[in-house]
């Protein structure tokens, strides 16, 4: 195996499949002895290797005139190396135009999320795809290969591709599941549970296209943790597939979800309140400081807004003015004398040049914005919550902001009641990411999308204190106990119903964990 530089290898997305994961990507890709086959990505050659294996065992004594084609952006040891009838391109694929059809292309994508992307690259990418489906500036790179490779394929042939977990779980992949199924006759995908490759947690699934040209007559989802196809895949809905399909196999949790947003008087969050990222500074060290610095000191307090850092200042219920935070330096435009020295110390840092800094006028002004009337977990292992800004902080991104639209007290303290309760969970587990780490990502979007409790009667307070103390003192699954029951008593919540919500937070949890 090839060793190349630590940047090379994040720059290119660089992670060879091993042999075992190469095996069992090929065993549903290809059927017969005589194909044409494309790996767009190449790297070391693993998945043709494995490709050609799979072909002399299906040709036995027999002749096979397979060709195994391999592209790559860059040059990699042991490619062709040992395949018969082996050839390699050394190009960008997502420039390359199809010269000649095949019929299999097997790949494993650069791992680049859309951030490692350059803008201009992501623009044309966009413009250049959007005639087979909008894919917004949000696609990682994935996404751009799966679509290029299409353009070269035969009418009939098919795709095996290990994906990132976003395939089935980002906003964006919901358009091309749709297209996927508007042009292949079977799709078929293996969720992989584990870790699988060196040097990355990042979760992968396998993907099996076939019969392009046809739309979809199945859809089969399937979950292992182990490599192998001995699991039960389930037959899933076209529509299901088109949406938050990954969420079908935990219970029916689109079915627990409707029947309170129809029957129990719960709403999306987003009905009531907007949720936006934290402040965005570009240089935390440099713009927000400890409360007992000496720059603190010396400028106006109006200059110095009170925020929290991490999301560790998420203790309970609310956020108040005990809790530890630090100060941002709102520095108005022109300077007042006294940051006169700083900003200069910050010029000779080269703070102005930061990315984040060139998009202000002047470099230093940031954009603080309203004081948020909630705050909300960004990355969390277990249990996020809502807790309320008492203490009048703003946060940095890796805290979410909440702005309550016309609600009132009772009403808020409801929406965090049941967005800790168990079914406030299972939507945010149903709605949210998971990094490769387990770790659950709550976008904004996640967030609107879950679902809350709403009405304006009072929450008991008595209850209410309980609830935040439990959290304050770590016990969080007895605080989730504590508002799932009020919650049950408040909405007439059935218990079967809880009961499936219960074990589908279950299974997400022991997915993702
Ligand atoms: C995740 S590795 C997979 C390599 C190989 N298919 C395997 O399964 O072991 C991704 C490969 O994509 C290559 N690559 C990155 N950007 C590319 C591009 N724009 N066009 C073609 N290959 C690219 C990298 O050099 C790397 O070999």
């Amino acid at each position: 195996m090839s060793v190349k530089p630590e940047h090379t290898v994040r720059r290119n997305g660089i992670y060879y499949t091993p042999a075992p994961l190469a095996k069992l990507l090929i065993e549903g890709s290809i059927r017969e002895s005589n194909v044409l086959i494309l790996d767009p990505a190449c790297g070391e050659g693993a998945l043709l290797k494995a490709a050609a294996t799979k072909c002399q065992q299906l040709a036995r004594s027999q002749d096979q005139n397979s060709e195994f084609h391999g592209c790559d952006k860059l040059k990699h040891n042991g490619f062709p190396n040992g395949i018969p009838n082996s050839h390699f391109i050394q190009t960008d694929f997502l420039r390359h135009q199809a010269s000649r059809l095949f019929n299999v292309i097997v790949m494993n994508p650069p791992f680049l999320a859309n951030a490692r992307i350059a803008e201009k690259d992501r623009r044309d990418y966009r413009t250049r795809f959007a005639q087979i489906c909008d894919l917004e500036m949000k696609a990682d790179i994935w996404a751009y290969f799966l679509l290029n490779s299409v353009s070269h394929l035969r009418p009939g042939g098919g795709i095996g591709a290990i994906l990132p977990w976003s395939f089935l779980q980002a906003e964006y992949a919901a358009n091309i599941r749709k297209w996927l199924a508007q042009h292949f006759r079977s799709i078929k995908v293996l969720v992989l549970t584990d870790d699988h490759f060196q040097h990355t947690t990042k979760r992968v699934l396998l993907v099996w296209l076939e019969g392009y040209g046809e739309s979809t007559s199945t859809i089969e989802l399937g979950f292992s943790e182990g490599l192998s196809h001995d699991c039960r895949y389930e037959q899933m809905d076209v529509d299901i597939w088109q949406s938050k399909c990954l969420f079908r196999r935990f219970g029916d949790v689109a079915g627990i979800l409707n029947e309170c947003l129809s029957k129990h008087g719960f709403i999306r969050f987003g009905d009531i309140a907007d949720v936006k990222i934290g402040i965005v500074t570009g240089a935390n060290k440099y713009f927000i400081l400890p409360t007992h610095s000496e720059m603190c000191h010396q400028c106006p307090k109006t200059t110095l807004v009170p925020i929290i850092t991490s999301s560790k200042s998420l203790k309970k219920l609310t956020v108040d003015d005990t809790g530890e935070h630090s100060l941002l330096l709102k520095i108005p435009a022109p300077a007042p004398p006294c940051f006169t020295s700083y900003l200069r110390k910050g010029r000779r840092k080269e703070i102005h040049k930061r990315s984040h800094s060139i998009r202000r006028e002047p470099w230093y002004r940031i954009d603080v914005g309203r004081m948020p009337d909630a705050f909300f977990h960004y990355r969390v292992s277990l249990i996020p919550f809502l807790a309320l800004n008492t203490g009048g902080f703003q946060s940095t991104n890796s805290i979410h902001r909440v702005y309550f639209r016309a609600a009132n007290a009772n009403v808020q303290r409801w929406a965090q009641i049941s967005l800790l309760s168990t079914i406030g969970q299972l939507s945010l587990e149903a709605s949210s990411k998971v990094y490769g780490n387990g770790i659950l990502k709550v976008e904004p979007s996640s967030l609107n999308e879950s679902i809350v409790y709403f009405s304006q009667s009072p929450v008991p307070d008595k209850i209410y204190r309980l609830i935040s103390s439990l959290i304050l003192s770590g016990r969080k699954a007895e605080a989730v106990a504590k508002a799932t029951q009020l919650l049950r008593e408040q909405a007439g919540l059935p218990k079967r119903l809880l009961e499936k919500a219960e074990a589908a937070v279950k299974k997400f949890r022991q997915h993702r964990l």
